[in-house]
């Protein structure tokens, strides 16, 4: 069971400027088909849990399994836990064995954002797990007005905000959001550049459900090693059920559907595998 620190797998992506492909999964088949799609094209992939799907399944349940399906696979593999302002569900996912979480605490100043996320770091390296970090927050694409480029901290917030609290991937806004993108987004590319010149801390890149591969391929090359897929997971999980049902009207067996669901999951997984450059990355 390849299962290693989430630093392990971004330093080498950081390193030879390919991006792995983060996924956010909502349950048992979801996890299931991140990890064979990965394991089939023999890349490291990063499974993603949000603080909803985490309370929905049980911690307990999710992390059994997480142990049982990565045992089937051979390529390296993390399990992250994804914006998360509840410390106390941090803690609990450090205490089960996530290999490393986001602390979301950017409706917090950046003062006292940084000062609890020195605690969770500290909390984290005692599990042995690492910390993404944020300080500006993401929209949803639904609220976005065209100026979210704008609105960001200085350099220098930033430089300072990973100095002090040594996590280990930050996420900066870029004018990139949440959910589906009405048009191409305008993304500020340069302030990846930046951040990565003045800190040498790998970026992760949120809302990347949308973007094109151009887009994909100049922020990976700039220092996005971890990209975030989670609503192109959602629409592929539903829409291949709604497909199944509209092809096999009155067919209820569940597991035809859910091979349906699962071939779905898997193809867009392995695209965007393909697509950031990870096919092949493995090397366990
Ligand atoms: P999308 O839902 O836009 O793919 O964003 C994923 C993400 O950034 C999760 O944190």
């Amino acid at each position: 069971m390849p299962v290693v620190p989430t630093r392990e797998i971004i330093a080498r992506a950081f390193r030879e400027r390919y991006g792995v492909a983060a996924i956010n999964v909502v349950n048992d088949l979801t996890m299931e088909a991140v990890l064979a799609a990965a394991e089939e094209l023999r890349a490291p992939v990063i499974v993603q849990t949000s603080v909803k799907h985490v309370k929905m399944t049980g911690i307990d349940a999710m992390y059994a399994m997480w142990v049982e399906y990565a045992k089937a696979v051979s390529v390296p593999v993390a399990l992250h836990l994804d914006h998360c302002p509840e410390r106390d569900v941090i803690s609990a996912c450090l205490a089960k064995g996530w290999n490393s979480v986001l602390f979301d605490a950017s409706k917090l100043s950046v003062e006292e954002n940084k000062r609890q996320c020195i605690e969770v770091v500290a909390e984290a390296r005692r599990h042995g797990a690492d910390v993404e970090g944020e300080i500006e927050g993401f929209k949803r694409t639904e609220e976005m007005t065209g100026d979210e480029a704008e609105h960001v901290q200085r350099l220098e917030t930033v430089v300072d905000f990973i100095a002090a609290t040594g996590v280990d991937i930050f996420a900066p806004a870029i004018g990139n959001a949440h959910g589906t993108y009405k048009t191409t987004p305008h993304l500020d590319s340069q302030r990846v550049t930046d951040i990565v010149e003045a800190t040498g801390t790998p970026v992760a890149l949120h809302g990347g459900t949308g973007m094109t591969p151009e887009q994909f391929s100049d922020l990976i090359g700039r220092g996005c090693a971890k990209v975030n897929i989670s609503t192109a997971l959602k629409i592929a999980f539903m829409t291949s059920g709604f497909d199944f049902m509209t092809e096999h009207p009155g067919d209820y067996d569940p597991p035809k559907i859910f091979a349906a669901q699962r071939t779905a999951v898997m193809e867009m997984a392995k695209h965007h595998i393909r697509l950031f450059g990870s096919e092949g990355k493995a090397w366990t």
